[in-house]
């Protein structure tokens, strides 16, 4: 089985990207055949700057190899290197409708927020983000809940390339996606009716993964709660859910099983303090060796361009059969 997923090298990785993705990338190395590509293509179609772009990049690399991807066990790579990415997005526009473009949340969402310009590339992310699962006939992508409807528009786009040039093959794979059951969504801690998110939360609701322990302390010791007691999940209390969650994931257990063993505990305070232990108890060993990765940038771009390499191996065999199929390009002789 075949594993892709991508991740933004844009600002710093916060507890829901740990939880709802990475987490499971490092999963999934035992799972299958894994490779994590780092999608500066799909950076730049909001308002950037190029010199922290790439610095963000190597920002990234180190996070992902501190959370414990092993470059023997998978494939990191970064977006930009693999041509292919791109060409199978140009091809892939062929047959992917306008409207439902226009149509995805995203779009609208980051539409709004861009001031100068609304760039063709943040309409046509979702059929880059497509190109690149596809690119390597993936059989599963783990994200988090927000990803659910790029996971299907991709599998339309897959379905309509096979219906229309696949003459009976599946030349492209139709991938499942891996949203995890518990923790797809952690809530920002200051408002817990929205998503933990870089761009659109609040600081202070916000623990990102290289956090001191202090300061972790003090944001999960300030997450809004409610006015009860009671520790346990329901729609009208979702701060308390969330940290539930939160706790569930972070100290190995299920969220009834937190819920059971809180259930004696006296207030919000406990849990609270339960929550900030197993949070910096999970993400310290991260920080630890991120300092000593993130130095030798060198080491972490050799990482990268074998990565690339492996991955173009990939790629360029699918590229083939597209091109082929799709009347680009000379035939190929049959053998
Ligand atoms: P991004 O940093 O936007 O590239 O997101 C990387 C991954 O983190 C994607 O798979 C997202 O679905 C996931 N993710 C982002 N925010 C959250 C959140 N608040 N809770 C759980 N997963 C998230
Ligand atoms: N759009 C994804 C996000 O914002 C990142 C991404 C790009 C991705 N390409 C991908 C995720 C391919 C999964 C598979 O998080």
């Amino acid at each position: 089985m075949r594993i892709f997923s991508g991740i933004q090298p844009t600002g710093t990785k916060h507890l829901g990207n740990y939880i709802g993705a990475i987490r499971q990338y490092v999963v999934g190395q035992d799972r299958g055949e894994a490779l994590y590509c780092i999608v500066d293509l799909h950076a730049i179609t909001v308002a950037y700057d190029p010199a922290e772009l790439r610095k963000s990049l190597y920002d990234l690399t180190a996070l992902l190899l501190a959370a414990g991807l092993d470059p023997q066990r998978c494939i990191l790579f970064r977006q930009g290197d693999v041509a292919e990415h791109s060409e199978l997005c140009w091809l892939l526009c062929s047959v992917t409708e306008l409207g439902r473009l226009q149509r995805m949340h995203q779009f609208r969402d980051k539409s709004v927020q861009q001031r100068e310009l609304v760039s063709a590339g943040l309409l046509v992310y979702p059929v880059l983000q497509a190109a690149d699962v596809l690119a390597y006939r993936a059989h599963e992508v783990p994200v988090g809940e927000d990803q659910r409807e790029h996971l299907e528009l991709m599998r339309d786009v897959a379905r309509r390339f096979n219906a229309r040039f696949g003459d009976g093959d599946e030349v492209l794979i139709v991938p499942e996606h891996r949203i995890p059951e518990v923790g797809a969504r952690i809530m920002d801690l200051q408002d817990p009716t929205r998503k933990m998110s870089t761009t659109g939360g609040s600081e202070q609701g916000t623990v990102y993964v290289l956090d001191e322990p202090a300061s972790i302390a003090k944001k999960i010791g300030s997450a809004v709660t409610d006015s009860g007691r009671e520790i346990v999940r329901s729609p009208g209390k979702q701060g308390v859910s969330n940290l539930i969650e939160i706790l569930a994931v972070a100290s190995d257990r299920s969220p009834e099983q937190v819920e059971a063993d809180m259930a004696q505990a006296r207030g919000y305070g406990e849990l609270k303090k339960a929550v900030t232990e197993a949070v910096v108890e999970m993400l310290a060993p991260v920080s630890e060796r991120y300092a000593e990765l993130r130095a030798d940038e060198q080491a972490l771009e050799d990482v990268l361009a074998s990565g690339a390499a492996r991955a173009r191996e990939i790629a360029f065999q699918t590229l083939a059969t597209v091109r082929e199929r799709m009347g680009v390009g000379p035939a190929r002789r049959a053998e």
